[in-house]
């Protein structure tokens, strides 16, 4: 079984002062945690700060977006060196609200992972497909279009360190969550292409998480499928507590 990996995306929510605060509380909420890889992705201007306060905790840092280049004459963007240079181990690569308000491409999101490789980060791509999408019988294929596509190019020595997030665009931020069995096909057919690609010895590290919708109340049935290996949080991981219980999934029905 893959070590599961929680991650909170925090999207463009709290200054320094309240994302210490949230640091601070889930600091003591997640003591003890060691089986779970536990992810938190504040905005650019807070990560340096948490990374003094995640030190000694089991949380690691992410970014929410890279540019490509290492440097330059790049007004407003953000290296992958830099986001390891501030702290992070991780990064989110084109998140749906990127694909739809600013222009993500799987031609952009490929380049980005091929930089966040070569800065160490590891990087979490983002899929999914719209409510039409689903409607036509067409998730699977735009899906696996996407990663197919966003993985271009890679080496089968680096894809254990990328892992796929599964996030349907109808579930982000409505309530609505696929259900269980549905998020399964769709793992499923994502982790077949990926060894397919890659081969079932280098692709066999690469987690397939679910997002969109995921609270406190979810988690254990979502975490119950073979192929769902995490959780990409949006809304819910705001607050300590509920976060604290995601990632305190029960693995009982697994
Ligand atoms: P949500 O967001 O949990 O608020 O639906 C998930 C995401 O956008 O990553």
């Amino acid at each position: 079984m893959l070590t599961p990996l929680i991650i909170g995306n925090w999207k463009m929510n709290n200054g320094i002062r309240e994302a210490a605060d949230l640091v601070i509380k889930l600091r003591e909420l997640l003591k003890g945690v060691d089986s779970v890889d536990v992810v938190i992705a504040p905005p650019f201007t807070a990560i340096y700060h948490l990374s003094h306060l995640t030190a000694d905790s089991p949380m690691q840092l992410c970014g929410q977006d890279i540019f490509w280049e290492k440097s330059g004459a790049y007004t407003g963007e953000v290296s992958a060196e830099m986001l390891a240079d501030a702290g992070c181990r991780y990064v989110i690569l084109g998140h749906s609200e990127r694909r739809q308000r600013f222009g993500e491409s799987d031609a952009t999101v490929n380049k980005k992972l091929l930089a966040a490789l070569r800065a160490s980060l590891k990087p979490i791509v983002c899929v999914g497909e719209t409510l039409e999408e689903r409607e036509a019988g067409a998730a699977i294929s735009r899906v696996t279009a996407q990663v197919r596509a966003s993985l271009a190019g890679l080496s089968g020595s680096l894809v254990k360190d990328v892992s796929i997030a599964y996030e349907p665009i109808w579930a982000i931020g409505t309530g609505r969550t696929a259900s269980p069995q549905d998020a399964e096909e769709v793992h499923n057919a994502i982790r077949e292409l990926i060894y397919e690609m890659f081969g079932t010895h280098s692709a066999r590290g690469v987690r397939v998480i679910y997002g969109g919708s995921v609270n406190a109340g979810n988690i254990d049935s979502l975490m119950s499928q073979p192929n769902v290996d995490g959780a990409l949080v949006g809304g819910a991981s705001l607050k300590a507590e509920e976060f604290a219980r995601i990632v305190r999934f029960k693995h009982a029905a697994r």
